[in-house]
């Protein structure tokens, strides 16, 4: 057993729960997000999600095995995190792309620091081998907060978006998970459907 102070257990704020979303955490993951989207640097979307999209996605997530988790605080959601695939080609079936997002009211407060490392733990069990983020070049929270958890910069997409009026970069950041490349994978189930 590990001892009662060891930084994994002081650094995790104990007043946050992570766990696999329900359908009944739509209404607040689509509020997060439309807070994002209209504001922030996270995401690319001309149209407001709806309540339909996340659940839509949510269901494929869970069918495939992928995870699809939120943050708890005070009986809140305060946050979300979830895990698609790389591209749809067969051969990338052990890589996923992942996105995380936190509300606007607890951001900093330590909810990245608890779903990330959360999805990389469900991504791993479920036998995934490569994990990507696509960060805007400018997103110096989610960059700091990725690297935190043991992804690098692997390349820069230039001018590849424009939003608010100006072209954007974005940065591709990876991270092995599991046994990496180190060992041939442990076949897992694949599906076309998105
Ligand atoms: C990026 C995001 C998910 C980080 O989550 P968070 O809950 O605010 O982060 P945490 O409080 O757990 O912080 C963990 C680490 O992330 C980094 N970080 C978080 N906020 C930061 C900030 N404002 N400035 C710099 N680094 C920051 C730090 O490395 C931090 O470690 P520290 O506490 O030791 O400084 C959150 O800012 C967010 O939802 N942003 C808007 C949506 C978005 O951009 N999503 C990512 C799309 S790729």
């Amino acid at each position: 057993m590990k001892p009662a102070t060891s930084e994994s257990v002081l650094d995790r704020p104990r007043d946050v729960t992570v766990r696999s979303s329900t359908e009944s955490d739509v209404a607040s993951m689509v509020a997060i997000y439309t807070h994002h989207v209209t504001r922030g640097l996270g995401e690319f979307d001309a149209e407001p999600m709806q309540a339909v999209d996340i659940n839509r996605r949510r269901k494929n997530m869970l069918r495939r095995r992928l995870p699809h988790l939120v943050a708890e605080r005070d009986g809140m959601v305060v946050g979300y995190a979830y895990a698609v695939p790389f591209r749809k080609r067969p051969a990338y079936r052990y890589a996923v792309k992942h996105s995380i997002y936190v509300h606007p009211d607890h951001l900093h407060s330590g909810i990245g620091r608890q779903l990330l490392p959360a999805l990389v733990e469900a991504c791993t069990g479920a036998g995934y081998r490569q994990m990507f983020a696509y960060i805007d070049a400018e997103n110096v929270p989610s960059q700091s907060l990725h690297e935190v958890h043991g992804f690098r910069r692997v390349g820069l997409l230039e001018g590849v978006g424009f939003k608010y009026g100006k072209w954007t970069d974005t940065l591709l950041m990876q991270r092995a998970i599991g046994e990496g490349t180190t060992t041939a994978p442990v076949e897992i189930a694949y599906s076309r459907t998105t």
